[in-house]
């Protein structure tokens, strides 16, 4: 059976076609030049790109795979969380094609999806041995961590009490006038950085404390005074985004460890737009063979949003006797 993915949560406008987990294709267009000049997402923006773009990326789509529509077996589409503008327009898309070609419908949940697509490439060693797993989202809008006992069953365990970690790195970006999305640009000049002298920004709800809850807005507030008082030259520039990237890896990999201690889970998936982070990916995988955790990444392409990841976990759940109807809503707060 052929799934065809969409999703439009937030900024990128995506369909795939997935066939028992095998990627057939899967194109992205993104509105994020459009957001640059504001330093973050404008909804509005992003949900008029989604109608003008939705109909040309299932064409491209289709044409990558070599079918068509009534070669599709299920619709899966994002039914939250994300941005509700954007995410009516997918689903509405998804309903046209479901109620037109007569194909079953499945709404979503973006991070769950996200979590799925630390398995595609690897689809022979996913099935009902894999679980239960660690989970971890780390993008622009959610930090959060996962116990997976089942493919329905994703209960969520830490969650960030304020910024995400993606949009800290955007945030901090912007302050330093490194433009957006801030994580790829932080960093490039974190790496130029080779001195020892860490500045020591807060690692924030580390000490003292036993759950599994993320917080990143003081780090922002601590790099902004920092800066101020520094002398503002590139090389402090460089210095800051190191410190400021090195604050954030400890934060997320001794959470994330704790979270694969307490549940006893020897695996641990962890997805989403920041784990394009290499100085992250390598923690995680130094972190992961101390400790005898199975790491699985996501390939670099599908770190961002996609829909290979939004059909790979339809098919997965659709399979499972998970359905639909005309009457699907987006739930923009998520479920
Ligand atoms: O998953 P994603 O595309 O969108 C959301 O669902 O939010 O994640 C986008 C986020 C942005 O905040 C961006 O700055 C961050 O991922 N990001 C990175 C890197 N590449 C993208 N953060 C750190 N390091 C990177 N190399
Ligand atoms: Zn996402």
């Amino acid at each position: 059976m052929i799934t065809l993915g969409i999703e439009t949560s937030c900024d990128e406008t995506a369909v795939a076609l997935v066939e028992e987990s095998r990627v057939l294709s899967s194109e992205v267009s993104s509105s994020v030049h459009l957001h640059s000049r504001y330093g973050g997402v404008v909804p509005e923006i992003a949900s008029r790109f989604h109608v003008e773009y939705i109909y040309p990326v299932l064409e491209k789509a289709l044409r990558g795979a070599g079918c068509c529509i009534g070669d599709i077996g299920l619709v899966a589409v994002t039914q939250g969380p994300g941005l509700p503008g954007s995410l009516l327009v997918g689903i509405a898309f998804a309903k046209s094609i479901s109620f037109a070609g007569e194909i079953p419908l499945l709404g979503v949940n973006h991070l769950h999806a996200h979590i799925l697509s630390c398995f595609l490439g690897r689809e022979r060693e996913f099935g009902p041995d894999t679980f239960p797993f660690v989970g971890m989202v780390v993008s622009g809008g959610h930090t959060s961590i996962f116990y997976c006992r089942s493919i329905k069953d994703f209960s969520i365990i830490g969650r960030t009490k304020d910024d995400a970690v993606g949009e800290a790195f955007d945030k901090v970006a912007k302050l330093l006038g490194l433009g957006y999305p801030g994580g790829p640009v932080v960093e490039e000049r974190a790496a130029n950085f080779k001195g020892k002298d860490d500045i020591g920004f807060p690692r924030a709800l580390l000490e003292n404390r036993s759950d599994l809850d993320f917080s990143f807005s003081g780090i922002k507030t601590a790099v902004m005074y920092h800066w101020r008082s520094s002398p503002g030259t590139e090389a402090e520039k460089d210095k800051v985004c190191y410190s400021f990237q090195e604050a954030i890896i400890d934060v997320l990999d001794q959470k994330v460890t704790r979270a694969t201690r307490f549940t006893g889970a020897g695996k641990l998936a962890a997805g989403g737009g920041v784990m394009n982070n290499d100085k992250l990916r390598q923690r995680l995988d130094s972190r992961c063979a101390e400790e005898g955790v199975e790491l699985y990444l996501p390939p670099k392409e599908y770190c961002a949003d996609n829909a290979a990841m939004v059909a790979a976990l339809g098919e997965r759940l659709y399979n499972e006797g998970e359905l639909s109807d005309l009457f699907l809503n987006s739930r923009p707060g998520g479920f």
